[in-house]
């Protein structure tokens, strides 16, 4: 018979001298079953315009235009207009939550789910949440999520890492025209009007953002999170969003089995998470040959994209990915108890590594704006 000692794990935190508390990552602590996640609702939207100015209507709102269906494919130049006709968005803004907030303080009277249900919430981005999916089989980039607990709620910001800044800031000149290709791709596929058709002599502005506000929730952590929609289908079988919402990709040709599996593989779980989270149930992809010229397009049903890697040992699991975001929700939790707008704990993941924590007050980590603190404070 095994001796029944007490394990390690099993002491309190509190009687482990010197032992910070963190969070492993390994995808084979959190595989079991799919936990609870609810159906994805929205709330409400908002619109960020070509001065990234905040408008709480669904202005920037698009309408998914694809092209004819012809035995030659569309013909796309996502080149064209690069750079003479492009409005990059100031990366150098670090936005935080703020036009989520601005939202919230304008509906924080009439939110559903009865009085309190933001009190026990969560509320962050989408993209923030994606990270979070993806984490335990990402090999490349770490994330910083700085937390702090107000009125109960539980606010997720991301802060950029000294890595993701330097590569931003050293970009080099064929990624920057790739990102414009990315946008490029939308304005070909868009309309700015229901029944009309895409204009792509237009000048490609990435301030101009349409963001829908979402509330669900993963196991016991309700959530209110808000995501970038590229356009809405008018023709969609079920018309009320998200699940009219469509979002759009563009990713190189493949041609190799070995492309093929590594496109399933990386960027298919990506898109998953990315969409999963607020029910957009497809996504549409047009590959590029190498000329910078799209010349097929393929619509990824979300829910059927785990069956490319189904049988993959290399492959990601739906359930993994949801298990350490549920686990994620606990920890950060049991982490953030003091209630204190000033008081932010910087959650830090490097691949191969923990999730870690520390402890700040003020400046530069606090991220709730006295303009929301003050207002949700009368
Ligand atoms: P792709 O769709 O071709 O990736 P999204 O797909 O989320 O709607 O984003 C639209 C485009 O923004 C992307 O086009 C890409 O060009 C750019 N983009 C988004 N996230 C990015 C990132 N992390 N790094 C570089 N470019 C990004
Ligand atoms: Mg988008
Ligand atoms: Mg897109």
């Amino acid at each position: 018979m095994k001796s029944r000692g007490t394990k390690k794990g099993d002491e309190p935190l509190s009687k482990r001298p010197h032992l910070e508390p963190s969070l492993p990552t390994d995808p084979a602590l959190y595989s079991g079953p799919f936990p609870f996640y609810r159906l994805p609702s929205q709330l409400g939207c908002f619109s960020l315009d070509e001065q990234r100015q905040y408008h709480g209507d669904a202005r920037a709102l698009r309408y998914y235009s694809p092209p004819p269906t012809s035995s030659q494919g569309p013909n796309f130049d996502l080149r064209d207009g690069y750079p003479d006709r492009y409005q990059p968005r100031d990366e150098t803004v670090q936005e935080k939550l703020d036009h989520l907030l601005h939202w919230l303080m304008e509906h924080r009277g009439q939110l559903e789910g009865g009085p309190g249900w933001l009190a026990g919430a969560t509320v962050t981005w989408r993209g923030h949440l994606t990270k979070l999916l993806t984490t335990p089989y990402e090999r490349q980039e770490g994330w910083q999520l700085a937390a702090s607990r107000f009125q109960g709620t539980l606010y997720l910001s991301e802060v950029e890492t000294p890595a993701a800044r330097a590569q931003r800031l050293s970009r080099p000149p064929h990624l920057r025209e790739l990102m414009y290709m990315g946008y490029k791709f939308e304005q070909y596929m868009c309309a700015d009007k229901p029944g009309g058709s895409p204009d792509p002599s237009g000048e490609v502005n990435t301030n101009v953002a349409f963001c829908s506000v979402l509330r669900s929730r993963l196991g016991n952590h309700p959530l209110l999170f808000s995501g970038e929609v590229d356009c809405t289908d008018s023709k969609a079988p079920s018309p009320e969003p998200p699940t009219c919402y469509v979002e759009l990709k563009t990713s190189k040709e493949m041609h190799s089995l070995g492309q093929k599996r590594s496109f399933y593989r990386y960027k298919l779980l990506k898109w998953w998470a990315q969409s999963f989270l607020p029910g957009v149930p497809n996504v549409v992809a047009g590959f590029r040959n190498p000329e910078g010229f799209i010349s097929s397009l393929k619509t990824f049903p979300t829910m059927k994209m785990f069956e490319y890697v189904r049988n993959d040992r290399e492959g990601w699991n739906p359930s993994v990915c949801m298990n350490f975001c549920a686990a994620f929700l606990t920890f950060a939790h049991n982490t953030v108890v003091q209630d204190d707008p000033r008081l932010v704990y910087l959650f830090s993941w490097e691949p191969g590594g923990p999730v870690t924590v520390s402890e700040h007050r003020d400046a530069p980590y606090a991220f709730l704006p006295t303009w929301y603190v003050d207002a949700m404070s009368q």
